[in-house]
């Protein structure tokens, strides 16, 4: 067995422990309740606005649906997804952004998942990266699952999108899982490279410390999830530093808007979980709208 198979191994045991203790369980002490389809209810619709210093006139008002962190399996069932598609489909999005753990725990979920995300749609294009959790059963069958349909799943690597007539462009880029720093860094200057010269540079990467890369590197905008917004917050109202909950015991960036400089970081609270409980802290679907600031 290789190094890297062992490593699977014990990531994949602890994935079990975890699956077992915090989702499997509670859901069967609620009788099932807790993986419930409440049309209107399971999720938050929420549009924010996002200022962006000498942002050009081609870009101001574009609309960038972004949602993040499904978690499909025992708790976020397949039955959820109609929904999901649905909600993210009325913003009749310029761009959207799906930013990675499609699947939770098992690939049993991935045909479903792949069938939902192929009725997504928006003018430009719809964008996706994968998750820490998309790794856990078999990442090689998740990206090969993007391969053989027509959904854009980028790994280390961005398209140019022309936008109106006057020649400006538009790079939408993404990064394969990592939460290691040095990783992070390697996989954002790469993109960054494959967004050289576009007018904006929007990032798609699950873990949001990527921010720190970006920002490095000058990426306009980075969308983000993985924190689930920490699901459990103390105030639903954001301090100098961003919200404060669980998530600041392992995140520095844990939810909403972040602004270093001219870059602009947004994580998303998550579509769903794999712990079936939030306090202060919904579960959602976000779309951003675009606006410049001087
Ligand atoms: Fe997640």
């Amino acid at each position: 067995m290789t190094h890297d198979q062992r490593k699977h191994r014990r990531k994949r045991r602890r994935a079990a422990v975890r699956h077992a203790i915090f989702t499997k369980t509670p859901k069967k002490l609620t009788g099932g309740r807790l993986g419930r389809v409440k049309p209107g209810k399971n999720f938050e619709v929420n549009e924010r606005e996002i200022l962006i210093p000498d942002l050009s006139d081609e870009f101001c008002g574009l609309k960038i649906v972004h949602f993040s962190d499904l978690h499909v399996g025992e708790l976020i069932t397949p039955a959820h997804l109609p929904h999901i598609v649905e909600a993210a489909n009325a913003f009749e999005a310029d761009l959207m952004a799906v930013t990675g753990d499609f699947v939770d725990y098992s690939n049993s979920y991935l045909p479903a998942v792949m069938e939902a995300m192929s009725d997504l749609r928006a003018r430009y294009g719809v964008y996706f990266v994968l998750g820490n959790h998309d790794y856990l059963d078999d990442g090689q069958e998740v990206v090969e699952a993007f391969a053989a349909s027509k959904l854009r799943l980028l790994l280390d690597e961005a398209d140019v999108i022309q936008i109106g007539d006057n020649g400006c462009s538009m790079g939408v880029g993404g990064v394969r899982w990592s939460n290691l720093s040095n990783e992070m860094d390697m996989c954002v200057k790469k993109v960054n490279i494959a967004m050289k010269g576009c007018d904006l540079k929007i990032l798609l990467a699950h873990h949001p410390h990527c921010f720190d890369a970006a920002h490095r590197h000058g990426i306009d905008l980075t969308l983000s999830g993985h924190t689930h917004g920490g699901q459990f917050l103390l105030s639903k109202k954001r301090g100098k530093k961003g919200s404060i909950g669980l998530a600041n015991l392992g995140f520095r960036y844990t939810r909403g808007l972040y602004e270093r400089g001219a870059c602009r970081l947004f994580v998303s609270s998550g579509v769903g979980s794999w712990f079936p409980f939030r306090f202060r802290c919904p579960a959602e679907i976000t779309r951003l709208t675009l606006q410049a600031v001087y």
